[in-house]
């Protein structure tokens, strides 16, 4: 069973400043890096550091093949990653010193592909694969449709949340991974608890399961008959960028190996516990040798 990722490849700048910049200021920052980022590429370098096998699908500028490079060296296959003459996706991200963060996002060459190039980077996967979405690249309603026909299991993280998302066919999705922001989104419900939300999915999507990350509090797996609550670990945060990326990477790995659904969110907790306590993007991503260890 292979893991087909079609997902962004962004250049992120990271600025630590002492708070969010306000409307009309001017602020110097602290501290700066450049780092792979992107809410695809992150995740393909989780899942791969996890041991799984993932194939990318994505695309960036041709003076950026570096981030390729580091994709290929976290184990992840890029046979199908493009170097093109778009401007790479990139993201602008602060962060304060209670590792609040804000992101401003450039698609680029995220948002260059066709249907048709949708369906031919898929031309290899076969009935079972996974094809693994967010929401940073373009057509992603239809690669659902186009994954559906394959007959591949769809895991969706709809990140970020963006006013395409109503478009979604999310009944053909097999895995909806989410925070309880997305969730009450989704759901286009407020001031709704967690149990109320529950409660709505399991009648709004009785054949999807659901992981709903909830920052410090864990992570839960919900379906029409189980719910698995695992806890966090408290740890000292310095920056979220890419935790929920490293959660998903390692629970995603942990279900491919058809590890027990518990183990598959204490896994992506474990992981995500350590990349919150590293400033970066892909850069923050633990290895299985450094998540074991913990
Ligand atoms: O999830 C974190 C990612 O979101 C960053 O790496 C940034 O590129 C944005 O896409």
């Amino acid at each position: 069973m292979k893991i087909f990722n079609y997902g962004s490849i962004n250049i992120d700048h990271i600025y630590q400043v002492p708070h969010l910049v306000q409307p009309g200021e001017t602020l110097s920052s602290t501290h700066y890096k450049q780092v792979l980022g992107g809410k695809g590429a992150n995740q393909s370098i989780a899942l791969a550091r996890a041991g799984a096998s993932v194939m990318h699908i994505g695309r960036c500028n041709k003076a950026d093949s570096w981030a390729v490079r580091l994709l290929e060296d976290a184990g992840v296959n890029c046979q199908l990653v493009e170097l093109v003459e778009q401007p790479s996706g990139h993201a602008i991200i602060q962060v304060d010193q209670q590792a609040e963060n804000s992101i401003v996002l450039f698609g680029g060459a995220n948002q260059s592909f066709t249907e048709d190039d949708i369906a031919q980077s898929l031309a290899a996967a076969v009935k079972g694969d996974w094809l693994l979405l967010q929401n940073e690249c373009s057509h992603i309603d239809r690669a659902i449709e186009y994954a559906q026909h394959k007959q591949l299991k769809i895991v969706l993280n709809p990140s970020p949340m963006l006013a395409d998302l109503a478009s979604f066919p999310l009944d053909k999705v097999s895995l909806l991974v989410v925070n309880e922001v997305e969730l009450s989104q989704i759901l286009n419900t407020a001031d709704l608890s967690c149990a109320q939300m529950v409660a709505q999915v399991r009648e709004r999507f009785p054949k999807m399961d659901v992981v709903i990350t909830l920052g410090a509090k864990g992570a839960m797996w919900v379906n029409s008959q189980e719910h698995i609550q695992v806890d966090a670990y408290k740890v000292e945060v310095v920056d979220t960028t890419a935790a929920g990326d490293t959660f998903l990477g390692f629970l995603m790995a942990a279900i491919s190996r058809k590890e027990s659904k518990q183990a598959a969110l204490i896994a992506g907790c474990k992981a995500s516990s350590l990349a919150v306590q590293t400033l970066g993007a892909s850069s923050s991503i633990p290895t299985a040798e450094q998540v074991a260890a913990l």
